[in-house]
């Protein structure tokens, strides 16, 4: 059993350093990649407030496949350049979209998101995965959650890898 003791009236930051630290003890000496991403999608849910979607996209060829998540059943295959997903895939960029309804093509796949943030995982350069959080509340993430995100997509780029 894993037990992570999370402390009350954290800032965002001292939140995702102790969820990188997190990340890293249960991801580290463990090869196998699905049980690596899902237990970063049940550490994502379980850190982070105000989420009803937390996990993962696989890049096989120019698509997304779903990977391990926690929330709603989701949409399976997403091409790259679709979709918030597709787009942060096809740039390589963070997409960080206080409005998903605003948001060209967005894929609703859960009637309740109202916002979502997607960081690509890469190795070498390139993309082998993206994070996808959504929450139901408008303009839920920010400067501080991308990098975050970030720091634990770093994590995870040699530990998801086939
Ligand atoms: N909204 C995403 C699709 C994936 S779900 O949010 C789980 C998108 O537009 O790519």
């Amino acid at each position: 059993m894993y037990q992570f003791a999370m402390a009350d009236g954290q800032d965002k930051p001292a939140l995702y350093r102790d969820l990188a630290a997190a990340l890293e003890a249960v991801t580290a000496g463990e090869p196998d990649p699905v049980a690596n991403m899902a237990n970063a999608a049940a550490l994502l849910w379980e850190y982070l407030p105000d989420l009803n979607w937390a996990g993962f996209y696989r890049a096989q060829g120019r698509e997304l496949v779903l990977g391990p998540f926690q929330g709603k059943a989701a949409c399976i295959r997403i091409p790259f350049g679709k979709g918030v997903c597709g787009t942060a895939a096809e740039s390589g960029r963070a997409q960080c979209v206080a409005d998903v309804h605003a948001f060209p093509g967005h894929i609703a796949c859960d009637a309740a998101s109202a916002s979502e943030l997607v960081v690509p995982v890469k190795r070498d350069g390139r993309v082998i995965a993206v994070i996808d959080l959504d929450s139901p509340t408008p303009n839920r993430f920010d400067a501080e959650d991308v990098a975050g995100i970030t720091a634990l997509a770093v994590i995870l780029a040699g530990r998801i890898g086939e």
